[in-house]
């Protein structure tokens, strides 16, 4: 969590207005506190306050730092309450040296007490801050004097933990020093000008060359230069060049990225499904080969790997797949050897429960298929085939085009498996394909249009409530799981999703007059079944909201409809059911006077424990 950015430029230009905008950028990452440091004629400046960028910016006006050079962050606090103190950058006792940190030192507290004995004087409650203090002690200490690099090097050896770090040194004015350890970090390049930020779109309207900071790599950024090492050992660079456009980390009218989000499934599905068969043929047949598969995710990826687990038991009825919780790993781990396939799946690709996950299942020889967002991040390295969503940056903490996407891209993956397992002709793949391809955004983009003004009217319904229910059976579970994530995430209405069935046993007890149950209920095998669930619920005063088809026998016992047009195939209906719900979700948070982006206690990319 949190969003870092570093400027170097010898173009004559103000940093700090750029690292401002940058920050705004990366607001998705963290917004508790912000602070920005410039050096400005061999001097530190720094403006830094607990609160949202823009309050902050109100209030201390970034851009009266000067400077060619800088530094900046937005913080998710983890070590020490979010105030003016603990937020970032942080100085050494000499003032000269200045660093931003992403990530946890888990070793903080020995590395603290030990340079508090030697003399220095910590001001916050951060773990962050021994790193500039460690690159204080190791310049004082050495004869003849080292440079700031090897200061900084022998910094990063003391760490543990993750981090994705930015320094800066008075006495190296136009250089940054940068670390990263499962924390991302990637270098914007322009000829007199280089970024370093936690993510592409905090430099995106100014250049798409980009060079992704490997794990255990250490950089040294000038204006004009890019040094990059391993080990004690050079690495060539590869920059390329991202094809999302500046617009697309931008709000373009809407007033929230989510609901833009929103707007851009059918777009992002097109590009997303459009894919060259022949990856994923490759991940077919790592999947016929394997001896047991286990789709490994967190939050809403989790709820777009148990899609995708539905799908691929139904092709493979009889091979053992499991769904894991990245976190849950090590009670599984018995289960992962060198006969295992994983499919990672994680938007930003950076999770911190999925890498250490698949790390683990690594040395355990598995197998590993991975889809991500972001191109050549951590996940997708740690990966022997990695598979791309293209839905462009998702800004907005809640994920929702991605979701749809990585649904949509496992859709595919079970139409290429079930043809490479012989379960479908040539010319029956060639139909599935052609029909997921066409319906698919345009199914989605009916779903918006006719349900988006249901979704607002439903939201001032249920606006007052404080607990709701999500309910569905089967392959429908992963809308009901993932509806209840975005109420709860953005609206702070407790909402719980379980198998319909499972009201009964306990659940139903805490029913009441207006407690709003959302059905989920195409008309499948599921039907009868919800029926019957419905008619207990309304028996005890519910609310019914039911996600069905038109003349869904379900409306009947329905207080709130929205209706959602038949596909060719039930694989689609996990994308397209869930679409109402985020907009439920989005317009309850409205309602209730929240903002949507950024939800309290989240931040978009978790990369802690
Ligand atoms: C919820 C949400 C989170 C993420 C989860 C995993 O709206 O976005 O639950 O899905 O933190 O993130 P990724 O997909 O980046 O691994």
């Amino acid at each position: 969590m949190c969003g870092i950015i570093a400027i170097t430029t010898s173009s004559n230009t103000k940093v700090s207005k750029l690292i401002t905008t940058g920050l705004k950028r990366l607001e998705y990452r963290g917004y508790d506190s912000v602070g920005i440091a410039t050096i400005n004629q061999g001097k530190i400046e720094t403006l830094k306050d607990a609160g949202t960028i823009d309050r902050v910016n109100q209030k201390l006006n970034f851009e009266n730092l000067e400077g060619s050079i800088g530094i900046g962050h937005t913080r998710w606090a983890t070590h020490g309450p979010p105030n003016q103190i603990n937020a970032h950058p942080h100085a050494d006792c000499t003032k000269k040296i200045m660093v931003v940190h992403n990530g946890i030192i888990e070793n903080y507290l020995e590395i603290k007490s030990d340079l508090e004995r030697k003399g220095h004087i910590f001001t916050s409650q951060t773990d962050s801050e021994v790193i500039v203090h460690l690159v204080e002690e190791e310049l004082k200490l050495a004869n003849p004097p080292k440079s700031v690099i090897q200061a900084f090097k022998n910094t990063i050896t003391k760490l543990e933990g993750a981090y994705a770090i930015t320094l800066i040194h008075t006495d190296e004015p136009e250089t940054i020093f940068l670390a990263r350890k499962d924390s991302p970090l990637v270098i914007g390049v322009q000829e007199d000008t280089k970024f370093a930020a936690s993510d592409i779109p905090a430099f995106l309207e100014h250049t798409k060359k980009v060079i992704i900071l490997k794990n255990g790599e250490i950089g040294v950024i000038t204006p004009k230069t890019v040094y990059i090492e391993k080990n004690g050992f050079r690495v060539q660079p590869k920059p390329f060049i991202v094809s999302w456009t500046a617009e697309s980390a931008q709000k373009s009218g809407y007033p929230h990225f989510m609901l833009k989000e929103i707007h851009e499934q059918p777009i992002a599905l097109k590009n997303t499904i459009n894919i060259d068969s022949e990856e994923l043929s490759k991940a077919s047949k790592k999947i016929l080969e394997s001896t047991r598969i286990v789709f490994l995710a967190c939050g809403t990826s989790y709820h777009a790997g148990l899609s995708g687990f539905h799908q691929i038991q139904r092709i493979l009825p009889k091979k053992p797949i499991y769904p894991i919780i990245a976190s849950e790993y090590e009670t599984y781990s018995h289960l992962i050897d060198e006969e295992t396939l994983i499919i990672a799946i994680s938007q930003s690709g950076e999770t911190l429960d999925v890498m250490k996950a698949l790390s683990a299942a690594r040395k355990n020889k598995a197998q590993v298929i991975s889809l991500a967002n972001v191109t050549d991040s951590s996940i997708p390295r740690l990966s022997h085939i990695s598979l791309y969503t293209k839905a462009g940056p998702e800004i907005g903490v809640a994920a929702t085009k991605t979701h749809t996407a990585q649904v949509a891209l496992l859709a595919r993956l079970a139409i290429q498996l079930e043809f490479e397992a012989g379960e479908l002709s040539k010319d029956d793949y060639s139909v599935q394909v052609d029909n997921l391809v066409q319906q698919t955004p345009q199914i989605v983009r009916t779903v918006i249009n006719q349900n988006e003004l249901k979704a607002k009217k439903l939201a001032s319904i249920i606006q007052n409530q404080n607990h709701s229910y999500f309910l569905a059976r089967g392959l429908n579970m992963p809308v009901a799981l993932e509806g209840a994530l975005k109420l709860k995430e953005i609206s702070y209405i407790h909402a719980e999703a379980f198998p319909a069935g499972e009201s009964k046993h306990g659940p139903i007890a805490i029913v009441e007059t207006n407690f709003p149950i959302v059905m989920i209920a195409p008309d499948d095998w599921t039907t009868k079944k919800m029926l019957g669930n419905a008619e207990e619920m309304k028996a005890r005063g519910g609310y019914i909201i039911s996600v069905t088809e038109k003349d869904h026998r379900i409306t009947e016992r329905s207080d709130y409809s929205f209706f959602i047009p038949k596909a060719f195939s039930p694989i689609i209906n996990p994308i397209s059911y869930v679409v109402p719900l985020q907009m439920l979700a989005y317009y309850t948070a409205v309602r209730r006077g929240y903002d949507p982006d950024k939800p309290k206690n989240l931040a978009k990319t978790v990369t802690v424990e």
